[in-house]
């Protein structure tokens, strides 16, 4: 056996990485040289090109498509979606192989939060303010995806959303670019584990670039018009973490920004992310986005707008078959240079080589391996961990929870107290037909066998009638304490599912007020994939856990947080808003010239006549079955200086004052007190996590550097500024125990 023989056997045994050992990449360079040099121009276009499998769409359907295991066969597709499974995945990769060039095909798909176990939707990871577990997580996914053909996950989607009407906003970190830098960078090392060329590790793909969430009015695919300062300060920096992490692809986005399809966007590709971050990956389309810079009005046909696309810097096209149709004519008639084309196919077979698919190109192929790695228990184990700790404590008034084991009857009402399937949410896959999932209801018939359970439905998600509410009340008469399931169906939030009403749809929220009418304690579940609109029940509702959509474990996950096993930890990724009129509302805004401190500043409080200023529930919000309490470590407040890179302290002890044992997020934010231009009231920086048990103190310690204090000036320089700056530290974004000032001298 030579080297190279024991190094790919040790890589398939996962023992080190192509990229650390024989394979360097001057060495790949090489082999893509001389791969290239043999392809034809259709080739080349070939490898551009992706298309959707044969039995799943999640796009627009292209019409008119021919075999497609011709057109591989014939060398003119370079990568797939939707094909998975390994007899599958072999089929089209058979038909690669029988290709002039023999090029591996990339297998793609959407791994968004999980493949055959499926973990909390991404909003509700971040509610873990956890990027070890979310890198866990996604390593789990990992290694189910990759046993099962896969090598290329469409994930993360790091689009930062500030407004819940979108209907995507499920599939992100929430509104904080700090946060969601943390968590994109913990994603892509979780997908990418070991480094590409692991046999466990799938390419990801970091999307969609740029500013896809902002879309006017919350509506999907809608235009964005943003100053590029904001662009940069909150829009961008999940996805240069996403590019410094190594994620391996970016994807486009259906949007334009300020006038110019994110496909068509030079500025995007070319200039910031190839340019300015030197990304060495390739970048894909959207689906169809390059075919939709027709209807968007920017170019004038489909070899128009592979000309635009290419040109800005779109290395592969997904599902518009703009590129398979004209890309060869456009360079044949001296449009598009055969260098830019060549560019594009290096960056992609770069990664096909990375992957070690050249070597072999059945590696991730393998049926022995996809039945022991899909649904290990200790897998299911995790995803049950990050469940608990995506659980949001909104209210608990007199300790209502946790509950006892000892109650004698406990009264399940809701459309959702029965729910399978439902908590996987949107953007799940359906690996395991037949897979068995608890639900609310009987993860706590498992958990309390000694009391009887009641169940009524009530209402179902959408109704308007209240034809269910009688006997839901009667129920709920006979128990010792309510809980109720509600929320949305799981399809009302993800792609293309924005809403105008984001109020607990239908009758559910009447069906509360029937039901804590009756004077019992009521514990409200609230299932969704984005913040909703709940007045009354905030208010009248003595317990509210937002358990958003908490996957294959769900049901186990929220019975272990109703019965105290895991106490609540989870802060809330993004600001919950009084009513629709509030959004966008989001804690890192500029001050105005009139800010106000109360609501009866008529004159002084920027908002509106008809509503209090504040949120209903701010970022970084959260509950314990326990109290925290923060005790500042000095003895006065200090004005300290930071000169060049100095560095300074601020150490604070934190107490677990009540019951139980718990853990709290200490956040830190700063702001700069005066700037130009001006800077958000408060940015989050760092934060702790602080496990006690009753009666525990420790101290915790931050440290506070320049680095946390750059920010992008006029010209888009990246800059610190010398001048004065408050901390604050605390337990949600509106909950600041301790303040502090600095200066920042030159
Ligand atoms: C369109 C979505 O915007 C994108 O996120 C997804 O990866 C592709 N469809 C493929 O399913």
């Amino acid at each position: 056996m030579n080297f190279k023989k024991i190094a790919s056997a040790l890589l398939a045994l996962g023992i080190f990485t192509i990229s650390q050992t024989v394979f360097a990449q001057d060495e790949i360079d090489k082999k893509v040289d001389s791969v290239l040099s043999k392809m034809t121009l259709a080739e080349k276009v070939g490898q551009m090109n992706q298309y959707n499998g044969d039995w799943e769409a999640t796009g627009p359907v292209t019409k008119d498509v021919g075999n497609k295991l011709d057109e591989i066969k014939q060398g003119r597709v370079g990568a797939v979606l939707n094909i998975m499974g390994s007899a599958h995945t072999k089929m089209f990769q058979d038909a690669a192989m029988q290709s002039r060039m023999k090029i591996p095909l990339l297998f793609g798909q959407d791994v968004i939060h999980g493949y055959r176990i499926t973990f909390p939707i991404p909003l509700a990871e971040a509610a873990s303010w956890d990027p070890d577990a979310i890198e866990r997580a996604e390593r789990i996914a990992a290694t189910e995806a990759s046993a099962s053909g896969i090598n290329w996950t469409f994930a993360p989607m790091v689009d930062i959303a500030r407004d819940p009407r979108w209907g995507r906003v499920m599939e992100g970190s929430g509104e904080d670019p700090y946060l969601g830098s943390l968590i994109a960078a913990a994603r892509v090392r979780g997908f990418q584990g070991r480094g590409l060329g692991s046999i466990d590790a799938v390419m990801a793909c970091a999307k969609h670039f740029a500013a896809y969430g902002a879309a006017v009015g919350g509506r999907d695919y809608n235009s964005v018009d943003m100053s590029l300062h904001q662009l940069w300060e909150v829009y961008l920096p999940p996805f240069k973490a996403a590019e410094e992490a190594g994620a391996a692809t970016f994807m486009n986005s259906f949007n334009d920004l300020n006038g110019t399809p994110a496909t068509g966007n030079k500025y995007l590709q070319r200039d910031v992310l190839k340019g300015k971050w030197n990304f060495k990956g390739f970048v894909v389309s959207d689906w169809g986005s390059i075919g939709e810079m027709i209807p968007h009005g920017y170019a004038k046909d489909n070899a128009e707008a592979a000309l635009f696309a290419v040109t800005a810097g779109n290395d592969m096209d997904m599902e518009s078959r703009s590129y398979i149709g004209n890309l060869e004519k456009l360079v044949n008639d001296g449009k598009v240079p055969m260098s830019m084309v060549d560019e594009s196919v290096k960056r992609i077979l770069r990664k096909k080589f990375e992957m070690g698919l050249f070597d072999d190109p059945y590696r991730f192929i393998n049926a022995s391996r996809e039945k022991s790695m899909l649904n290990r228990p200790e897998s299911r184990e995790e995803a049950r961990e990050i469940a608990r700790k995506s659980v949001v404590l909104l209210k608990n008034d007199k300790q209502l929870l946790p509950l006892s084991r000892q109650l004698k009857t406990v009264a399940l009402i809701g459309p959702l107290a029965k729910a399978k399937k439902e908590q996987k949410g949107f953007w799940s896959l359906d690996i395991d037909p037949n897979e068995d999932i608890q639900s609310v209801m009987e993860a706590m018939e498992k958990a309390a066998p000694m009391t009887k359970f009641l169940y009524s439905y009530g209402c179902n998600i959408d109704d308007q009638t209240k034809s269910g509410f009688a006997d839901a009340v009667e129920t709920a008469k006979k128990a010792d304490v309510v809980v109720m399931a509600m929320g949305e169906a799981p399809d009302m939030t993800g792609e293309a599912k924005s809403k105008a009403n984001i109020h607990l749809p239908g009758v559910q929220e009447d069906l509360i007020k029937a039901v804590v009418e009756t004077g019992k304690p009521v514990v409200v579940l609230l299932m969704a994939g984005r913040p909703m609109i709940f007045n009354w029940t905030a208010d009248n509702a003595q317990s509210i856990l937002y358990t958003w959509w908490l996957g294959s474990l769900g049901g186990g996950a929220i019975a272990d947080v109703l019965y105290g096993d895991y106490n609540p930890s989870g802060k809330l990724p993004i600001t919950f808003p009084r009513t629709e009129g509030q959004i966008p509302i989001y804690y890192n805004h500029f001050n105005t010239g009139r800010p106000g401190v109360s609501d009866k500043d008529v004159f002084y409080k920027s908002a509106y006549i008809d509503l209090p200023n504040s949120p209903r529930y701010a970022f970084g919000y959260g509950l314990s079955y326990t109290t925290f309490q923060y005790t500042d470590d000095d003895a006065f407040y200090s004005k300290a200086q930071i000169k060049d890179n100095e560095t300074l302290k601020i150490s604070l002890t934190i107490k677990n004052t009540g019951q139980y044992a718990g853990e709290e997020t200490v956040q830190l934010y700063i702001r700069d007190l005066v700037s130009q231009p001006l800077r958000p009231v408060k940015e989050l920086k760092d934060f702790k996590k602080v496990f006690l048990q009753p009666g525990e103190s420790k101290k915790v310690t931050f440290t506070i550097d320049r680095n946390m204090l750059y920010f992008y000036n006029d010209n888009l320089e990246y800059v610190t500024q010398p001048g004065d700056f408050q901390v604050m530290i605390g337990s949600a974004s509106d909950d600041i125990r301790l303040h502090r000032t600095f200066e920042l001298t030159n």
